[in-house]
Order: structure tokens, then sequence, then C-alpha cells
């Protein structure tokens, strides 16, 4: 595929509608004009992986503050040491890898977290590549008829415990914790504009279930026909990971869903989420 020169890096598309690789940087080494680069590569292609990274959890942590606040997952608590990280761990006992189901992250919160960026540090020996839908296609591809009628609507999206959405008993070696008061349902325009780009995407994933002033009956239908059409092949691209590699993708224009096909082995990966912009927008 064509390798896009930017100023300080090249990025090598993944597919054709969304992902980038950025080659040759190291995130140890940037500054404020190769960051404001990597954000706009961020807003190109909606999700960007960078290879090859050597990073202490506290640089991790240096460059995800870069991007904003944290925003804090209510479901799991963060590694002991830095409470922003979270371990997505899978082990060879474990029977339910964590977000192995298509999701835009933190879509129940509030103040959804605008992006997300995952650091591996043990990869199984095959699979558990990550995939990602552009939600900005699954808009425009929609009949201005659909698009009309979605503009003026609200979705109500619910946590993942409350919808049993992910069954975390089999995920026994992450640390779950209760969200206690942290609100984990909310409502959100099902037709999002995002900041940046000033695209419209469709807002949409498993955490949705109702749309606001329709019965059940009338929603659940036109949620389902969204969710599998969001999801069509033409608008995926795939994540392969390897050994040191981050990526980083925005929750305002994308899903994503961790695939599962590595029964048996080991899989872990440090994520940091940040917070969003208020909401909605
Ligand atoms: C997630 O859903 O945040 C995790 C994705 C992955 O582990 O690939």
């Amino acid at each position: 595929m064509k390798i896009i020169e930017y100023n300080n890096f090249k990025v090598q598309p993944l597919a054709g509608a969304l992902g980038a690789e950025i080659l040759d940087i190291d995130l140890n080494k940037i500054n404020d004009s190769i960051f404001e680069e990597i954000y706009k590569a961020f807003v190109d292609y909606q999700v960007i992986g960078i290879p090859n990274q050597n990073l202490t959890p506290d640089e991790y942590l240096a460059f995800g503050r870069r991007w904003g606040e944290i925003h804090h997952y209510p479901y799991m608590k963060g590694l002991e040491s830095h409470p922003e990280i979270l371990e997505i761990l899978k082990t060879e006992t474990d029977t339910y890898a964590f977000g192995n189901v298509w999701h835009s992250d933190g879509s129940f919160t509030e103040i959804p977290p605008k992006a997300t960026m995952l650091y591996a540090q043990e990869l199984p020996p095959a699979g558990g590549d990550t995939l990602f839908a552009d939600l900005y296609r699954a808009y425009d591809t929609l009949s201005d008829k659909m698009k009309n009628i979605l503009g003026s609507v609200n979705g109500l999206y619910v946590g993942d415990q409350p919808l049993k959405l992910g069954n975390f008993s089999g995920a026994k070696s992450m640390k779950q914790q209760d969200p206690g008061k942290t609100k984990v349902h909310t409502h959100h325009p099902i037709i999002r504009m995002h900041p940046d780009s000033k695209n419209k995407a469709l807002y949409i994933g498993g955490h949705a279930v109702e749309i606001e002033g329709m019965t059940k009956e009338e929603s659940t239908p036109i949620l389902n026909y969204l969710k599998a059409h969001s999801t069509r092949p033409e608008f995926i691209c795939r994540f392969k990971w390897s050994p040191g590699a981050i990526a980083i993708w925005d929750n305002r224009c994308t899903q994503h869903y961790a695939v599962d096909d590595y029964s048996g082995f080991r899989r872990r990966m440090h994520r940091i989420t940040i917070l969003g912009e208020e909401a909605p927008y």
C-alpha cells in the first residue's frame, strides 16, 4: 500500500476505510510539533498503530497525558502502581477476552473517552488481533431518510455489567471492581459531529440498547440493523499486533472488537483511555 509522507514521519494505510501505521518514530523522543502531527494522523485515519515502542509505565502515561485527561473505566481496577493504566489480560486458562464484542469504549458514560491507547506487553503466537470499524462510512452510506430520522434522536447506552455484554466471569485474571456511584447508563445523540474533522459519525456499538422515545419493539430492530450495517467488511481494518506496538483509536468515529482466537495462550495489553469533550456534540 502507498506510503504517505508527513513532515516528521511516514504513514502506511492499513485498509481502504480506516487505520494506518506510523513508521519510524520513537515516542520517547517526540516534541510538541511531532505530537501535533501524530494527532493529525489520528484524525486523518481514526486508528493509528505505532510499532516498536519501548516505554516504561511512567513514559507511557506521560504520552497518554499529552492527549488529555485520563478517563477511568468503572468496572475494572488499574495497575496498582499506575491506576490510570488498565491491564487487559487473558491467560492460558481464562475463557473470555475483554472487548470481544463490537463497541465504542465507555459510550455508556456521561463523557465518553475520545481516545483509547493500547500497548502490547505479551502476545499469543498467532491471533489476538483487534478489528476496527469506520463509523463515518457507516453514517455516509445510510439513506437520506434514515439520516434524517436518526439525526434527531438519542440512544440509550448501558454499561457492560447491567447489559451482561461481556462474560466478565471468564476474564478471571482481570481485577474487577464495583462502579460504585459512577453512572453507567446515559443518553447520547446517535449521530454525532466529530469536533476535529467536522464529519458526522453513527455512534453505535454493543452498548446502544434503545432509541429514546421509541418502544423497545420499535427501536431494537433499528439498532440491530445499524449494528450489522456498521460492521460491514468494507468499513473495517484489522490491526495485527507486534511486540511493543501501540494502537490509538478515536472512539468518536470508530468501534472495535478484540478477536478471541488464541485459546490456551496469553495476551497482556496496557490500556489508557482519554476523556472526551463535554457530551453531546
Ligand atoms: C478494548 O476493547 O479496549 C480492548 C481491545 C483489545 O484488547 O484488542
